[in-house]
């Protein structure tokens, strides 16, 4: 079934991943915390947690994400979307706004992440070009061998 981004069910989807993934990486810094605290046992459970969060993220993702749609090349085009969009409208924005506020601590941290996001945004578009080229290099040997079936079967029929 095609996703319809307007469908209740599929925006549940996508908060209840948003909220999965949170808690996942929210447990793990809570673990390095009572580690340093020296509660490893509380720590553990925090770890143990969060790996379950992580399945339960991952089965949202499996009906955002339908496998027979996930190419390589779509899955690189929606991390350069996703990393764009980061760091051309939303990290700018709340920048802005912690700058309005006078959070200087906020806005440098801000500004790393733009740098990062922009970061990670050129090493997909790098891969995708990447994989683009090895698809094309991969596509002229098959048509190689098309070519070579398609003579040695026509030799075929001429004997
Ligand atoms: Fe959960
Ligand atoms: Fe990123």
């Amino acid at each position: 079934m095609a996703i319809n981004p307007t469908s209740p069910t599929i925006q549940n989807l996508e908060s209840a991943f948003a909220g999965e993934s949170m808690a996942n990486r929210k447990y793990l810094f809570f673990a390095k915390r009572a580690r340093a605290l020296g509660a490893i046992e509380v720590a553990e459970v925090f770890e143990r947690t969060a790996e379950q969060e992580t399945a339960h993220a991952f089965g949202h993702l499996e009906l955002l994400f339908p496998q027979d749609e996930l190419t390589v090349e779509k899955m690189l085009q929606l991390a350069i979307d996703g990393e764009t969009y980061e760091y051309t409208e939303m990290y700018p924005k709340f920048r802005h706004l912690a700058e309005q506020e006078g959070n200087g601590a906020a806005v440098t941290e801000l500004d790393e992440q733009i740098a990062e996001s922009q970061e990670h945004a050129e090493q997909f578009a790098q891969t995708l070009a990447k994989a683009a080229k090895r698809f094309s290099a991969l596509a002229k040997v098959e048509e190689k061998h098309a070519n070579h079936y398609r003579d040695t079967l026509a030799a075929h029929k001429s004997i």
